[in-house]
């Protein structure tokens, strides 16, 4: 059986006309580096693709999670994209490099990463999803209804492979230090509920079937607790398996039907709905969205990637769009209020409370009555 890695790092380098898509000549730099890195022999395969304004880097090879030389080559591309972005003077360039020098992995130097390690099937379809304008956690929901709700994934009832349900591995991304939980579906669903509802704290890191396959990995890297302040999105990537004992293609799809609200819209401070999108429309304009994912499939075959497939691209997503765009459409006259804006302590690190901060010391114990203006009187007494 063959085992192989599959490695989706990715990174916000630089898009055009402000934080909207990544130009092409970043597309060019990043096939070309990535060439020289099969011509290596670091990876085997790879596809370049954009989340928006996220360079997305989807690379086969055998040598696992973590593997030096395929996150350094990654972290190259990005400086070497990053170089040209500020020749060209491309908008936010190199937003996500948030280190000088490469030290062994990408993690906690700006990039996101999703990684997996699969002993491949007979045949081994796969799809990567990824995110703009939103969170880690915003995987947390659609991941729940493909693993754990039957009424999403049909094969949970009628699939024996499937029936003894799936484990998820959520990690708490609060913690300075990365924590983990393991917890088992069907038996623990309403744990594992109040868990991922805390979309901001807690993460799906990976799912594996009952009997310990993998299925699932998800990118769970925060930019501001690498930065310390809003520096830009953690926009995430997830890799999920599917078929043959594991949820069909269509059921992975499925629980992206229902245009659910994330956080990290306009400045990382807004929920808006996520748009199921094609890669045409992997771009985020209005209000800087609203916040959106792209889904490819591939057939992984001895290490090469056969496709993509450009999953959401279909018409039985309109439905999906439009009820998201009316969503969107009806938030954005919320303004500035919750819940359109996040909640306080969601805006910790963005640069609302450098604004807060000069209101603090106007705060009294008293409550305050205006003063009134003096009467003038002169007409009247004449
Ligand atoms: C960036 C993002 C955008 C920016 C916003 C302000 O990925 O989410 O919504 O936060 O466009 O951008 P700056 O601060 O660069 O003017
Ligand atoms: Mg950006
Ligand atoms: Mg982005």
């Amino acid at each position: 059986m063959v085992e192989t890695t599959i490695s989706v790092i990715k990174a916000d380098i630089g898009s055009l006309a402000g934080h909207i898509v990544v130009p092409d000549f970043l597309f060019e730099a990043a096939r070309k580096s990535l060439k020289e890195g099969v011509n290596q022999k670091i990876i085997n395969d790879f596809y370049v693709t954009n989340a928006g304004d996220d360079l997305e880097l989807i690379m086969t090879h055998n040598k696992g999670e973590g593997a030096e030389d395929v996150h350094k080559l990654a972290w190259d591309t990005f400086m070497k994209g990053t170089e040209l972005a500020r020749e060209k003077k491309i908008y936010a360039a190199g937003q996500d490099i948030l280190a000088d020098t490469f030290s062994g992995n990408v993690k906690g130097m700006g990039p996101g990463s999703a990684e997996m390690v699969i002993e491949e099937r007979r045949s081994e379809p796969i799809a990567i999803f990824m995110a703009d304008k939103t969170e880690p956690g915003a995987f947390n929901l659609p991941l729940y209804k493909m693993f754990a709700d039957p009424f999403n994934t049909a094969g949970l009832v009628i699939d024996p492979n499937l029936h003894d349900g799936f484990r998820f591995i959520i990690q708490d991304i609060m913690k300075d230090i990365p924590c983990f939980i393991e917890m088992k579906t069907p038996e623990e669903s309403y744990d594992v509920l109040a868990l991922l509802g805390s979309t901001g704290r807690y993460t799906i890191k990976k799912v594996y079937r009952a009997d310990g396959m993998i299925t699932a990995s998800v990118s769970t890297d925060k930019l501001h607790a690498v930065a310390g302040k809003y520096v830009g999105k953690d926009d995430p990537v997830a890799i999920i398996r599917a078929h043959s004992g594991l949820p069909a293609m269509g059921e992975v799809l499925e629980a992206f039907t229902m245009p659910h609200l994330v956080s990290g819209w306009m400045r990382g401070s807004h929920a808006g709905p996520l748009l199921p999108v094609g890669l045409k429309d992997s771009r985020c304009t209005r209000f800087d969205g609203p916040p959106r994912v792209v889904g490819l499939g591939f057939q992984v075959s001895n290490g090469v990637l056969i496709g993509p497939v450009d999953l959401f691209d279909d018409v039985a997503f309109d439905i999906t769009r439009q009820r998201g765009m009316e969503i969107a459409d009806y938030l954005r006259r919320i303004g500035p209020f919750q819940p359109h804006r996040l909640a306080e302590h969601e805006m910790e690190y963005t640069t609302l409370p450098k604004v807060l901060a000069s209101c603090e010391n106007r705060f009294v114990e008293e409550e305050i009555v205006p003063k009134t203006k003096a009467k003038d009187t002169s007409e009247s007494a004449e």
